[in-house]
């Protein structure tokens, strides 16, 4: 066999070394290795599956002023993002296949990176032809009001989740409780959309849901919310390592739902780490003129794909937390979720990957490739990825974008109907 890509002397997680052999975008045999059009020398570097981030807002659209897939899936693979599943409060949202199908193929000319799109949830949306049209997951659902999004009452909820279980699909939902006026500070946004108000809508949301329905609470920012919840869990990098202190009291960059904490409340969610199934970034870009308004005005939301696994590595190289969960809960969890096909070592295997050095780096935001230019984890320490392979090819080598074309990853509505 001519594979058209080795891995040469990868250190696979377990710490063994082996060559991973890659044809069509598949590992076809892990260990010695046979002729290839491209190797990859890994010495030095730490093998790890390419990231599954399913919580992004990639804009585009009438918003590609924010983002596009071109800038927003680059900034993904420069993080060591492979996959990335795009929420639907898009502008319009998406409710009917037709919108589906349409955000799909703008993603489908752009993208670098392999990625999914979920069907938006409101009572009006066509749930049943949009998972037939290859919605991976349904939400983010807004339990309560964010950028971009209503928030939709008990009742509607029930009945929406009735409809989603019937079709055997899985139900993201963003949980928060809203009071009081418009915040002018960090603080005022953090009592608004309380942690105790977070824990209290996850447990009335978990209160909704049917019997074996699949429940995923993206983003939760306290120990409290992760105790109260049922299904799968997700916290963000930015309420892992950010609190609301380390920013000016009215730094609106820092404004982001559910909001930044204190720091007990940080560590807290860190002290939940082993039941935390999923981390994903919520990636969420404004611009600066955007966030250059009063507090009170200004859009919630943040960056943060390309940050997400290298501030995990740099945790990983302190020693805070072990490679093995990284990998749980980036890539194979998250997969498994939502029944994406596994990056790994195996036979069988997407071949999606990034290799890491050792050497930990600071976050500079002028080396990141979002659009917006900006992020609230500057200067943090991280661990960036030197090359990226997404679907077998080498889409990111140090620093420069090679030729890449991600994948569209269907949900199983779409695919059952397939399989007819
Ligand atoms: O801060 C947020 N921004 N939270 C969300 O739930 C939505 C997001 C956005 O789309 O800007
Ligand atoms: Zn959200």
């Amino acid at each position: 066999m001519i594979a058209d890509l080795v891995l040469r002397n990868a250190t696979l997680p377990t710490g063994r070394r082996a060559d991973i052999v890659v044809a069509d975008g598949i590992v076809r045999h892990v260990g010695a290795a046979v002729r290839a059009d491209e190797t990859v020398d890994c010495t030095g570097y730490t093998c790890l599956p390419g990231a599954v981030d399913m919580h992004v807002h990639m804009r585009g659209g009438v918003q590609a002023g924010k983002e596009d897939w071109r800038t927003g899936s680059t900034s993904a693979v420069a993080g060591g993002v492979t996959v990335v599943v795009d929420q639907p409060n898009t502008v319009p949202p998406l409710t009917t296949p037709e919108l589906l199908r349409a955000r799909i193929r703008e993603a489908e000319e752009r993208t670098v990176c392999g990625f999914a799109v979920n069907a938006g949830v409101v009572p009006e949306a066509d749930l049943a032809g949009m998972w037939g049209a290859g919605a991976m997951a349904f939400g983010e659902t807004f339990a309560a009001p964010s950028s971009y999004g209503e928030g939709l009452d008990a009742e509607t909820l029930r009945g929406l989740f009735a409809r989603i279980h019937a079709l055997g699909g899985v139900v993201t939902v963003h949980a928060e409780e809203v009071s009081g006026r418009a915040p002018a500070t960090l603080a005022d946004h953090d009592l608004a959309r309380s942690g105790g108000g977070e824990a209290r809508a996850v447990q009335k949301i978990a209160g909704l849901a049917p019997a074996g329905m699949r429940l995923h609470f993206c983003h939760l920012s306290t120990a409290a919310s992760i105790e109260a919840a049922r299904g799968t869990v997700e916290a963000t990098p930015h309420h892992l390592f950010l609190s609301r202190r380390m920013f000016d009291p009215d730094d609106t960059r820092a404004r982001v739902n559910p909001p930044l904490r204190d720091e007990e409340t940080r560590r807290g969610l860190w002290s939940c780490w082993d039941r935390i199934d999923v981390v994903a970034s919520d990636h969420a870009p404004h611009t600066i003129p955007e966030k250059s308004v009063p507090f009170e005005t200004a859009p919630s939301g943040i960056p943060g794909v390309e940050t997400m696994v290298p501030l995990l590595m740099a945790a990983v190289q302190r020693g805070r937390i072990t490679l093995a969960s990284v990998i749980e809960k980036t890539s194979w969890k998250p997969a498994a979720i939502l029944g994406i096909p596994r990056a790994g070592f195996e036979p069988g295997n997407r071949a999606d990957y990034a290799l890491y050095p050792d050497e930990i780096t600071r976050i500079d935001a002028s080396h990141l490739h979002a659009k917006c230019g900006w992020s609230p984890f500057e200067g943090l320490d991280a661990v960036f990825p030197e090359e990226v392979i997404v679907g077998g090819t080498r889409a990111y080598a140090h620093g420069e974008l090679r030729e890449a074309h991600g994948a569209w990853y269907p949900g199983q509505g779409y695919l059952s109907r397939e399989n007819k």
